[in-house]
């Protein structure tokens, strides 16, 4: 154990001044659980005097850059850890560069597994005068890890089932099912035979009871002939096509611990409203799904380029703990400040909070 996990272990948080290509070596070995980070976009703003990271003279360079760090931030990261990488894109003599990609293809060719491209939409994003192309709103966020079998917890980002209605005795499920269209398709159908229809109507009556009585919370049907099975309608390819052909029907049961995010996230970014010194901030909203399905409560969030110190913030919201890296002596004082000024109100709250229980 080195010094800095002694201080991590006595802090909740640490802020490390220097420039991660070589601050990384510090770290001991396997002891993040997640890294999340965005790195300085390619030739767009220059943060520091000390660090040439986003200035390379090609593009191959920084996406051999980054590729090197993330090598690092892979030591670093606990076997069954995750790295999110959030990343922008840029144009050169009005081309789109897919820079997200080739970093993200440079990685795993080094071994990382992507597991998700997420896209988060900025729903607003700066003004465009480009009269010859639209808004740029979104950029990628990857989710990589090391190995298959990996940290994940599903349930803590999962929207709970609503609730279904029930009028005059006929239950409708929280997304609006009431049965009367899939009965009708059934009983129209001219693909089912009669063992099949019967089969079918059996099934849905059984549905229906499950959401009534809370053992499952929604529910979609197939119908052979009426809906396509979803991903392919070969048995070859797809189980559900497979059943489809077999059976007639199938029932596609919602999960009983409600649905999962989706991988576009609609977030505003807090550019908008700072008024600090700090660009490309991202808001610790867009943290919360990483933060809670990749890092255990207590757990270790790493960011490399910690920047204002949005990452830390999020990871002590959540009651985790963080460190952070900045090669700009300004942006970590700007962290410390904004994560101290974070927690001065926290512990208000906490005292206020506490007060009316007396
Ligand atoms: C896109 S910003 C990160 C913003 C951050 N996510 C936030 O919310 O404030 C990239 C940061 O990387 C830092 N940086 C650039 N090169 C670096 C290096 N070699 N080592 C560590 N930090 C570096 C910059 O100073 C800048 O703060």
């Amino acid at each position: 154990m080195n010094n800095y996990s002694l201080e991590l272990l006595e802090n909740d948080y640490t802020l490390l001044y220097g420039d991660s290509t070589h601050l990384m070596d510090e770290l001991p070995s396997g002891f993040a659980h997640t890294c999340i980070t965005s790195p300085p976009y390619w030739n767009q703003r220059r943060y520091t005097d000390s660090s040439d990271l986003g200035n390379e003279a090609t593009i191959e360079e920084f996406v051999e850059a980054l590729r090197g760090i993330f090598t690092k931030v892979r030591r670093v990261l606990r076997d069954d850890g995750s790295l999110w990488l959030n990343i922008g894109d840029s144009y050169r003599n009005k081309n789109l560069l897919g820079i997200p990609w080739r970093v993200a293809f440079a990685l795993q060719a080094d071994g990382w597994i992507l597991r998700n491209a997420i896209v988060w939409d900025k729903a607003k994003g700066n003004p465009c005068n480009a009269k010859d192309k639209l808004r740029n709103i979104h950029e990628m966020i990857f989710h990589f890890v090391k190995h298959e079998q990996y940290y994940y917890n599903l349930d803590s980002v999962r929207t709970p089932p609503q609730k279904p209605t029930i009028k005059n005795g006929r239950i409708t499920t929280p997304t609006g099912v009431s049965g009367d269209k899939y009965r009708k398709q059934i009983t129209d159908s001219t693909d089912l035979n009669d063992e099949e229809r019967q089969n079918a109507l059996t099934a849905l009556d059984g549905a229906l009871s499950k959401v009534a009585s809370g053992e499952m919370p929604d529910f979609r049907m197939i119908i052979r002939g009426t809906q396509r099975s979803t991903h392919s309608d070969s048995p070859e390819y797809s189980g559900r096509a497979e059943e489809l052909r077999k059976k007639g029907f199938c029932i596609l049961p919602y999960h009983k611990n409600g649905t999962k995010p989706g991988d576009v996230w609609r977030v505003i970014p807090e550019d908008e409203w700072r008024t600090d010194s700090h660009f490309a901030v991202y808001p610790t909203e867009l943290l919360d799904i990483p933060i809670k399905t990749t890092c255990p409560e207590s757990g270790i969030v790493l960011d490399p380029f910690v920047g204002s110190g949005t990452t830390i913030i999020a990871a002590l919201q959540r009651g985790r703990k963080a460190i952070g890296i900045d090669a700009s002596a300004v942006y970590i004082g700007e962290a410390r400040k904004r994560v101290e000024t974070w927690r001065q109100q926290y512990n208000q709250q906490t005292a206020q909070f506490s007060m009316l229980d007396e």
